[in-house]
């Protein structure tokens, strides 16, 4: 649905986004994660055709993001830039209608376009709002409530959760998973990951303009864990177990807490088993054998070199 080919856009210094690949399939959500300065905002810019690419090309929905395509690329997506303008003097209503207006709705379509907008958004009873009066939770909301009105089937979240307390980020997120069980394909950016990672189904890691990581969060994960931690937990004397782990090849220092034998294996994920297989062959009653994982906090720290 979104494809990148060796996207650049050098804006000098350094700065900007260099050889940039990725494809996010229909119906999934990316979050696109990085520090502030990474790159984000720029590759989306580009994808909405609000800046052109130095070199490579992008593609949604299979139409290249050229000048002669954008009137049909903006059809397709729904843009929410991080600082979007609103209208002070409006109503939520007014304002919802005005967009309309600019997206060439027709007028007897407007009320139930605009009705199903703010039911998406759960936001049916800021109608009369003054747009002035909006909290910022609210705001983002009429946003994405704005953004939804063409019925894009591509959605581009610029920082869409920045700013937001718990509570307006939770419903971001239920608002953004009921839109993609409509189908709809989302990019979303974040400079803070926990943020909204929890929901997507693919994160990119981009640090300097340079994409660091791409995958599922699992993937990613895996990816960027050189060491594997290991827990071995049996059910009696840790001992034979302890001097079984540090035996077999790859094993780094062991740490024993109870009956769990912790430690850093820097060897073929592939050999696991035979370590397994070695503790049982051996008398050893393994209760649990466990590849612990980083966190997505502590992936995106080492990807991005930054310290905690
Ligand atoms: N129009 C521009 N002119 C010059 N430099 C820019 C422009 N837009 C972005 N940059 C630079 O490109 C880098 C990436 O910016 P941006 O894409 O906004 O990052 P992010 O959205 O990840 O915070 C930054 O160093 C920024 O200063
Ligand atoms: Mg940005």
């Amino acid at each position: 649905m979104i494809k990148i080919e060796h996207l650049t856009r050098d804006f000098g210094g350094g700065r900007g986004i260099h050889d940039l690949s990725m494809h996010i399939p229909k119906g999934k959500i990316f979050g696109y994660i990085g520090p502030n300065g990474a790159g984000k905002t720029t590759t989306i810019k580009i994808l909405c055709s609000l800046y052109r690419p130095n070199s490579g090309r992008a593609f949604i929905n299979g139409l290249e993001v050229t000048p002669n395509n954008s009137k049909q690329i903006k059809k397709i997506i729904g843009y929410m830039p991080d600082n979007f303008g609103v209208y002070d003097q409006m109503s939520v209503w007014e304002y919802l209608d005005f967009f309309c207006a600019a997206y060439h709705i027709p007028v007897k379509q407007r009320e139930q376009r605009i009705n199903s907008v703010l039911e998406l958004t759960s936001s049916k009873h800021m109608l009369d709002y003054q747009v002035i009066s909006l909290s910022k939770g609210m705001t983002q909301r009429i946003g994405l409530a704005k953004t939804l009105l063409h019925d894009p089937e591509v959605l581009i979240l610029d920082e869409p959760a920045s700013g937001l307390d718990p509570y307006a980020r939770i419903e971001m997120r239920e608002t953004i998973l009921r839109l993609r069980d409509l189908g709809k394909t989302i990019m979303l950016s974040s400079h803070i990951l926990p943020e909204l990672a929890g929901i997507c189904d693919l994160i990119g890691i981009i640090e300097k303009g340079r994409l660091l990581a791409f995958g599922t969060v699992a993937e990613v994960t895996r990816k960027v864990q050189e060491n594997l931690k290991i827990t071995v937990m049996v059910d009696s004397d840790p001992k034979p177990a302890r001097e079984l782990c540090e035996q077999f090849p790859g094993t780094g220092s062991v740490d024993v807490t109870a009956n769990e034998i912790h430690f850093i294996y820097t060897g073929p994920r592939g050999a696991l088993p035979d370590l397994l297989l070695s503790l049982t062959g051996n008398g050893v009653r393994v209760m649990e054998f466990r590849e612990d994982h980083a966190d997505l906090e502590q992936v995106f720290l080492s990807v991005t070199h930054q310290k905690a």
